[in-house]
């Protein structure tokens, strides 16, 4: 299994923010490990022309359920594939909560990315309130179950653990807590998919920086991360990148 560090752009950057990306692949022309930026969708055909024929991968971070048709704002799979975007991330926290979707749409996303020949990043995690409550592995498997695309694959899908309350925040969950959850997620993974399901990648994601990557990813089952803030810098991200290279 290769690793993937993937970076997640949000709702941030702008055409001269793309000089990051060739200070990345400056300073990680080969990595070990796979290496994804997700920038805004304004940028997408520019990132993956600014990048084209080196080790940066470029994604997206939504596509809609549908093929095409009269959703005003909204980008299909295949645009996103057409723009050269290789990767999708779907079900953030933040579009969880900002734009209400469902485990049942994000499965649909899925399986519109996967129909486009995308890689979907299938992201899930507990609030704090949930986490409180006892309930971080019963959520985490709903979500699991109830967003995994038909058709899915350890080469079509990625799944990143993303405990809400440690996105943007700077605090993360104690290492055991971190394992607990990708032991359950692989476990769960097998069930649902087979064998093949100990090949589907376990990204964690929630205030991953250079000072804690690497111990997080020497936890078992953490197969790469998915970074939000220290993504923006290439000396941060490539910071990671070399951890995830060196795990
Ligand atoms: P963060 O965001 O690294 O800024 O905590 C992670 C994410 O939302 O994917």
């Amino acid at each position: 299994m290769k690793k993937l560090a993937a970076g997640n752009w949000k709702m941030n950057g702008s055409s001269a923010a793309l000089a990051e990306l060739s200070a990345l692949i400056a300073t990680h022309p080969a990595p070990a490990c796979e290496m994804l930026l997700c920038p805004p969708a304004t940028l997408i055909a520019q990132a993956v022309y600014h990048t084209r024929g080196t080790a940066l991968l470029i994604g997206g971070q939504d596509c809609h359920a549908k093929a095409s048709g009269a959703h005003t704002g909204d980008i299909s799979a295949a645009m996103l594939k057409d723009a050269g975007a290789g990767h999708v991330i779907l079900g953030h926290s933040e579009r969880r909560a900002d734009h209400s979707e469902t485990n049942v749409l994000v499965k649909a996303k899925a399986e519109a990315a996967l129909a486009a020949e995308l890689t979907a990043i299938v992201c899930l995690g507990e609030t704090e309130a949930q986490r409180d409550a006892g309930e971080t592995l019963a959520l985490c498997g709903s979500q699991l179950h109830g967003s995994i695309p038909a058709g899915a694959n350890s080469a079509n899908l990625v799944i990143a653990y993303e405990p809400v309350w440690a996105i943007g925040t700077g605090r993360t969950p104690t290492l055991e807590q971190i394992g607990e959850v990708h032991a359950f997620l692989r476990a769960e993974l097998v069930k649902a998919l087979g064998e093949d399901g100990h090949g589907v990648r376990i990204l964690y994601g929630g205030s991953v920086k250079p000072s804690n990557a690497a111990e997080i990813f020497a936890v078992k089952d953490v197969d790469g991360a998915l970074v939000g803030g220290a993504s923006m810098k290439a000396t941060d991200f490539g910071a990671i990148v070399a951890a995830l290279s060196a795990a």
